[in-house]
């Protein structure tokens, strides 16, 4: 027997809230079309590459008095990419889902992420199994995996696969890449008449799998809550000490979504948010004078410590960055194949040669990092061609720029306090956190609606839950094709069809709201220690979603 922990226990008896549309299972429901859809970019080419499921209709489902008839289904679901909390919630809602619609109707758990569809490896849940997992955190049900599912051998093993064990439908627990392969697999699927469906479920903690359709992708709440509490502490430990400067970098790939939400929930001194120096075209050094500005008139006022949130992506965002590191991108594959790059024995010696073959005003911008960056920068790309941002160290590096500025600056009396820094990085400390009473309710919805639309046939959709800053009630359950969200961008050097990333909107009231406050959270300290999550007690504060939602529902309903 497994030794729980007393939150574990109770969190196992947490029974997770749907929208009042699925309570009564999935054979009570009809399935209202909306209008037909065109894809948010390039609308020519996706039709062209999705000829089978393009421009389907937003659907959405009602409650009926009824009972339709349910034939036997066999379901497999993947957990693909990074760790999301509720993904085990996804999976017991479409569990509870089948099963309740019919009880001889199977779920299966492809090991391992999307290899485990491709190599046939598997387990069939029940309900003990199922019933472990429950509002728990992790993928570690079936695990994970970054494969990218995506050619037409990976289909047709796939396909035997799905034939072996009788499935009906595939449902893919992923982000932006994982549903864009979603999408390709479904149309691959209907083209060769196989009779399979693909369900997709927005997944990521980094919050850019979002658009007018999916209002917020699971795991975002509580990603960003952990992190919330954490900065906190660490506001507080700053204020009693008042001696260290705090640089903050929080996860969330491209996009600042997390760092932003993040900074809304604790007011941090400065934040950073990657799409606004990539707007106002700010320079590494532009970036290192903000910010070595407000240290100094905080030492001015005998304040020698802070708080800065940095986004994970920012260095994809300076301008010189972006361009060396796209010139970079270019070159990893021929340094792959470079019998010097290869063999070159010291650290020094690979980055003279990567200088070497650089554009001029790129290698000048390399060469100007410290060591331990332009290591982190030659690092193994991920699956999808991008730079591992997670593991590039951009807090350290605007330390190390920030403590010469200081320098420079106190050589010409312009500062005069002392700088003495902490670096943090706050990641996986949030992936896999016990999932908010929002998510826990949230995925389980998801996953539950994933069952309806695949009951309904559907395909190349991705399950979506509407009207979240409501009670889950009156949450609206429906699908959107995933074709709806896609455009074509550019990647491993050619034009692919891949669902629009969300990024922070600068004209928006999620970082207007920072921009409002940011000058008076600098210098005067308005920290917010927003605490733990909240898993007990009252809906107003267990069940109350992030701030990025909420302003951004408050827009949406102004605009209406
Ligand atoms: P996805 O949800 O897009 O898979 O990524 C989530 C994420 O946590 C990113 O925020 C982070 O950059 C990346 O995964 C880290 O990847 P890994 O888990 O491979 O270290």
């Amino acid at each position: 027997m497994r030794e729980l922990s007393p939150l574990q226990i109770e969190r196992l008896k947490y029974q997770p809230k749907l929208p009042t549309s699925l309570r009564e299972g999935v054979n009570k429901l009809e399935l209202v079309q909306g209008e037909n859809t065109e894809a948010v970019r390039d609308a020519a080419q996706i039709k062209e590459l999705f000829a089978n499921t393009y421009g389907k209709p937003v659907v959405s489902f009602e409650s009926i008095e009824g009972e339709n008839a349910s034939e036997i289904k066999n379901v497999g679901v993947i957990l693909s990419g990074g760790q999301a909390p509720g993904g085990h919630n996804v999976i017991a809602g479409l569990y509870d889902a089948l099963k309740q619609a019919n009880s001889q109707n199977k779920l299966y758990g492809f090991l391992g992420g999307p290899a485990g569809i491709i190599d046939g490896k598997y387990v069939e849940f029940t309900d003990s199994f199922i019933d472990e997992y429950r509002n728990t955190g992790g993928f570690d049900i079936i695990g994970s995996g970054r494969t990218k599912l995506e050619t037409q051998e990976q289909f047709e093993s796939s396909l035997e696969v799905c034939k072996k064990l009788n499935l009906s439908a595939v449902v893919i627990i992923g982000g932006d890449d994982s549903n864009t392969n979603a999408a390709l697999l479904a149309e691959w699927f209907v083209a060769n008449k196989t009779g399979v469906q693909v369900i997709g479920c927005p997944k990521t903690i980094d919050g850019d799998l979002k658009n007018d359709q999916i209002e917020i992708s699971f795991g975002f709440d509580t990603a960003t809550k952990t992190y919330g509490e954490l900065i906190g502490n660490i506001q507080r430990d700053a204020n009693s000490a008042k001696k260290y400067w705090h640089f903050i970098k929080i996860m969330g790939r491209s996009a600042s979504h997390v760092a932003l939400e993040a900074a809304l929930q604790t007011q941090p001194n400065i934040t950073l948010i990657s799409e606004e120096v990539e707007e106002k075209k700010m320079s590494l050094d532009e970036i290192i004078t903000y910010m070595a500005d407000i240290i100094s008139q905080r030492a001015a006022k005998g304040k020698n410590f802070g708080i800065a949130v940095i986004p994970e992506g920012l260095i994809e965002f300076i301008p010189e960055m972006k361009s060396m590191i796209s010139n970079l991108n270019d070159l990893m594959g021929e340094l792959e194949q470079d019998i010097n790059f290869n063999s070159a024995t010291s650290t020094h010696e690979r980055f003279e040669i990567v200088q070497s073959r650089m554009k001029s005003e790129n290698a000048g911008v390399f060469a100007s990092l410290p060591a331990l960056i332009k290591a982190q920068l030659l690092m193994d790309r991920d699956p999808h061609g991008n730079v591992q941002v997670s593991k590039i160290e951009t807090e350290k590096l605007l330390i190390e720029m920030i403590r010469t500025k200081l320098d420079e600056m106190k050589n010409q009396g312009e500062y005069v306090g002392k700088f003495a820094d902490q670096a943090h990085f706050f990641g996986y400390e949030g992936r896999c956190a016990f999932p908010s009473n929002f998510d826990s309710d949230y995925c389980y919805s998801l996953g539950y609606n994933a069952f309806a639309l695949i009951n309904f046939g559907l395909t190349g959709y991705l399950s979506s839950i509407k009207n979240l800053t409501q009670t889950a009630d009156q949450w609206l359950a429906g699908g959107v094709p995933i074709t709806m969200m896609m455009n074509m961008e550019k990647r491993h050097g050619e034009f692919k069809p891949v669902i629009q990333k969300a990024l922070v909107e600068l004209d928006g009231p999620v970082f207007k709201k920072l921009e409002a406050n940011r000058e008076d959270w600098a210098l005067n300290d308005k920290y917010l220690f927003p605490g733990a999550i909240q898993y007990f007690g009252p809906a107003s504060v267990c069940d109350l979603t992030t701030v990025t939602l909420q302003l951004e529902q408050i827009k949406t309903l102004v605009n209406a």
